[in-house]
């Protein structure tokens, strides 16, 4: 099927049976959260995640990347966001197996991020500490990629206002009065890590942990992505009216943050209800 068929459309199918129809290298940026394991039912016959054993969990995400990474452009993203389960009182090291699995298949493992949840659910363990975090994984197929670290600078913290004034405008002065012209220019302390932590005007690079509170949509779909979390994804990871792709859309929260920041969307889900859910609020957030 021709690529402009897929734009901005939520299909209803198993992952397996819907990318396959899909263009090999059309895809700027993917991003997803797939079903977690033994959590909990979809009600569709094909669904991940219910399988025997994690092994078996492992090997079905594996041949689902791997159609990713064929729809993916050479210097695509892909942000895959995994949580870690406990199974008679141990943890299974989901995210790392999944991440570890896809490296061998080829895919580039560019950072670990931690989601850090302020509001993740309270636990009544007493005997290891509550578990608040789970993983997004930056994936590449080469080394050349789209990266836009402008769009998802952070804030300094390192030093206060007033010696961030003191030490840039120093600092400055030492480069012609613009940050930017010969960064190291005869102050051999200045180098760029350090320039970019302290004085970058648009803020520091932006660090691997995300504090980001669990997503207020909850109730008609279980695992929604808070939106702020696609957010920084999408503009780190896609070229403006780039598309992006979402195998396992649930609710269609990482369509509805594409269509906000003037992206283009595909979305899959096997749910055909979730799909409406999805296409339902498209529509509501273009209204806005
Ligand atoms: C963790 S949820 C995704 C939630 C989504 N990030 C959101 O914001 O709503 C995973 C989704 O994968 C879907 N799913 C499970 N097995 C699938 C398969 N084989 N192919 C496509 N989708 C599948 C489920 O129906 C579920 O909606």
């Amino acid at each position: 099927m021709k690529n402009n068929l897929w734009i901005n459309t939520i299909r209803t199918g198993h992952i397996l049976d819907v990318l396959p129809q899909m263009p090999s290298e059309s895809i700027h940026c993917i991003i997803t959260s797939p079903p977690y394991y033994s959590q909990r039912d979809y009600c569709a016959p094909g669904q991940i995640g219910n399988e025997k054993s994690p092994t078996g969990y492992i090997q079905h995400l594996q041949e689902a990347f791997s159609e990713c990474r064929r729809v993916l452009k050479k210097d695509g993203t892909l942000w895959l966001n995994m949580g870690d389960k406990y199974q008679n009182g141990e943890l299974l090291g989901l995210p790392w197996r999944l991440a570890l699995a896809l490296k061998d298949d080829g895919w580039f493992l560019r950072s670990d991020i931690i989601w850090r949840k302020p509001n993740a659910m309270p636990s009544s363990v007493k005997n290891r500490p509550t578990l608040d975090h789970e993983y997004i994984f930056l994936f590449v197929k080469s080394q050349n990629y789209y990266y836009n670290i402008d769009a998802v600078r952070e804030p300094h913290v390192t030093f206060t206002p007033e010696s961030l004034m003191k030490g840039g405008r120093n600092h400055f002065g030492k480069r012609n009065g613009t940050p930017e012209n010969g960064k190291n220019d005869s102050n051999p302390n200045l180098h760029d890590g350090r320039w970019d932590q302290a004085f970058h005007p648009k803020g520091r690079n932006r660090r691997t942990v995300w504090e980001i509170p669990l997503s207020k949509f909850r109730g008609v779909h279980f695992a929604v992505f808070p939106e702020k979390l696609v957010e920084l994804c999408i503009l780190a990871g896609c070229p403006e009216n780039g598309i992006v792709l979402d195998p396992f859309i649930g609710s269609g929260t990482t369509a509805v943050v594409a269509q906000r920041f003037g992206r283009k969307y595909v979305g899959i889900d096997i749910n055909p209800e979730y799909c409406e859910m999805a296409r339902d609020r498209l529509e509501q957030a273009a209204l806005i």
